[in-house]
């Protein structure tokens, strides 16, 4: 398949569904070899099925982005069928939504497993394939809860904040290996997640996961000299500057 990302390879957690999923077709799209990390093998075998009947290339994984072994024999999988991984996505996340003092201890560690420690094992598993090129990109999916509170999402706050502190270390230790570190901070997109945070939303005012897809291809595709960071994306009839 021609596309921009031609000859790359990507890895994407949280690739069964939602933005994940929009994430990994967009990428294929483009010409890269994704992929495919989640839980669920049916969801996934679905998704590379789909990038593959249009024409995309795409390989499934199985496994727990908390699990270190997982994370570790994701990145080693890329390297075996691709040869390489130019590009980590840290897209898979959890949520649970109660207030902070009634939120169980155990859900708390079960939010902040996945959603943290996740794309710190991935992120620890990739860098040293990237760095043997000299090159890669990583792109961390953070929240607008990554930047302000919300009350009742105290232990996905909590998970999100602690992203973006991981992000900022990591993007300043790997930037000399030559490595591009991003996050992505979007307000409600029309998911599964987004069903259980906010039911208070109706369908109609969420941002599509296609649209984060959209962006998260826009910092990956980045060349010369000059780099985004940060992005936080809003839904348009949210109130301007949520940070
Ligand atoms: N939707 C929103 O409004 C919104 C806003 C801001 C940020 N985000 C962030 O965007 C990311 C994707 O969320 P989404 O809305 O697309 O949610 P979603 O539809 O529920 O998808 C979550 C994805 O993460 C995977 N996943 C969950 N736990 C995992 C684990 N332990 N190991 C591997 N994969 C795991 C799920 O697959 P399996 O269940 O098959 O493992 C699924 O593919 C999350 O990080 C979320 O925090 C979402």
């Amino acid at each position: 398949m021609e596309g921009s990302l031609q000859g790359q390879v990507a890895l994407v957690t949280g690739a069964s569904r939602g933005i994940g999923k929009a994430i990994a077709l967009a990428l294929a799209a483009e010409g890269a070899k994704v992929v495919l990390m989640a839980r669920s093998q049916a969801a996934l075998e679905q998704v590379r099925q789909e990038i593959s009947s249009e024409g995309g290339e795409a390989h499934v994984f199985v496994g727990d982005v908390s699990q270190p072994e997982a994370a570790q024999g994701a990145v080693a999988e890329a390297v075996q069928c691709y040869g390489g991984l130019d590009i980590l996505v840290n897209c898979a996340g959890i949520g649970v939504f109660a207030p902070l003092v009634e939120t169980d201890p155990a859900d708390w560690d079960r939010v902040m497993a996945v959603n943290a420690r996740g794309p710190f094992l991935m992120c620890r598993a990739a860098v040293p394939v990237m760095a043997e090129r000299g090159q890669g990109c990583i792109v961390n999916i953070a929240s607008v809860v990554g930047v302000k509170g919300y009350v009742n999402q105290g232990a996905y706050t909590a998970s999100k904040h602690a992203l973006m502190g991981m992000t900022k270390v990591l993007a300043q230790e790997v930037q000399p290996l030559g490595i591009r570190v991003h996050v992505v901070c979007p307000g409600g997109v029309d998911t599964d997640l987004v069903a259980q945070a906010r039911p208070d939303l109706g369908r109609s005012v969420l941002m599509q996961p296609e649209e984060i897809a959209e962006i998260v291809l826009f910092l990956i595709r980045q060349k010369g000299r000059a780099i985004i960071d940060q992005v936080n994306v809003r839904r348009r009839s949210s109130a301007p500057w949520f940070s």
